[in-house]
């Protein structure tokens, strides 16, 4: 059989017309700037709405599915509430236009709402569903709602909270690793889309951050909790690269650095990458998630 040729072709260059990062969208500057933060009651959410408001934006307007908690950080920060449930999209584009009625428009939304879950593919449907509709769908009603306010005033930046997950892999978490590559490939496939019409995208992708999401590792083996907690960074430093991100327009916010360098490792050599994390799964897990030792 005749050897695939394909990918040994060089790319024509009118698919890739320069190396990188042109051309670009918006790189903003957060002073006097709306903002609006989904999931914002809590960790990366709240730490993002005190450093913009920090930074000098006109109002950060601080939303999460539980209600009490939006109030207490936008009181805490100087910005403003509002009860949103994500996965809800009547509630989303309500808001939205709410917030754009009052304030003339949204610069920088920020779609950071979301959910671990833990398990394999025999993890319920429900909770698959469920983890599909926060940490993907929501993503796609909210901008599907905001796009078109931004593309008339030619400008509005996004910022999706993604995860290390949806670049390389989460152990033990099907449903967490799946929606998140689905959450990077949005945001990826929005920033080549509307890039050349004015609009900013970063896709926001830590490792471990000191939050109370890492409370799902609780019942993990001590293995998988060391290594956890290991690498786990404080809030306010993904809220400060998230910040630069937006200022300089980079795609991918990595505030743990060696993310990039997996990443980079495993488009090199896949199959090098895969015996690697089986490796780690079985270190971590000292069992397969199915249960098996
Ligand atoms: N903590 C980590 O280690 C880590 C690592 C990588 C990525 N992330 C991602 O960062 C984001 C923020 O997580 P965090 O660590 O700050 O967790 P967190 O649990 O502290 O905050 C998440 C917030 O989202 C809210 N939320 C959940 N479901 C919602 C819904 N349906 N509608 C609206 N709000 C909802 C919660 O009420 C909570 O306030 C998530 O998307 C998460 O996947 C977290």
């Amino acid at each position: 059989m005749a050897p695939l040729q394909v990918w040994s072709a060089p790319l024509p260059s009118t698919v890739y017309p320069l190396p990188y990062g042109l051309p670009k969208g918006i790189a903003l500057e957060i002073n006097d700037r709306v903002v609006v933060i989904t999931g914002g009651g809590s960790g990366i959410g709240a730490a993002m709405a005190r450093r913009f408001m920090d930074d000098g934006a006109a109002t950060v307007v601080v939303t999460d599915i539980d209600g009490a908690a939006a109030r207490a950080v936008a009181a805490d920060v100087g910005g403003e509430p509002a009860t949103l449930d994500v996965t809800d999209e009547d509630a989303t584009a309500a808001l939205i236009r709410e917030i754009e009625d009052t304030h003339g428009g949204i610069d920088i939304l920020c779609l950071n709402a979301g959910i671990p879950t833990d398990g394999s593919v025999d993890a319920p449907n429900e909770d698959w569903q469920r983890t599909w509709d926060v940490n993907v769908m929501a993503h796609v009603y909210a901008t599907r709602h905001a796009l078109p306010a931004m593309l008339e005033r030619g400008e509005g930046y996004i910022v999706t909270t993604a995860s290390a997950a949806g670049l390389l892999t989460n152990i033990g978490a099907a449903p967490y690793s799946v929606t998140k590559h689905a959450a990077v490939a949005l945001a990826e496939w929005l920033s080549v889309t509307y890039g050349s019409r004015g609009i900013g995208v970063s896709c926001l992708c830590p490792m471990f951050v000191d939050t109370p999401m890492l409370d799902a590792f609780a019942g993990h083996t001590h293995e998988m909790r060391d290594w956890v907690e290991n690498l786990a960074i404080d809030v306010d430093d993904v809220a400060a690269a998230v910040a630069e991100g937006i200022r300089e327009e980079k795609f991918l916010i990595l505030p743990h650095p060696v993310v990039l360098d997996y990443f980079q490792r495993k488009a090199l050599d896949y199959d090098r990458w895969i015996a690697g994390m089986r490796t780690l799964n079985q270190d971590l897990t000292r069992k397969d998630v199915d249960g098996r030792p």
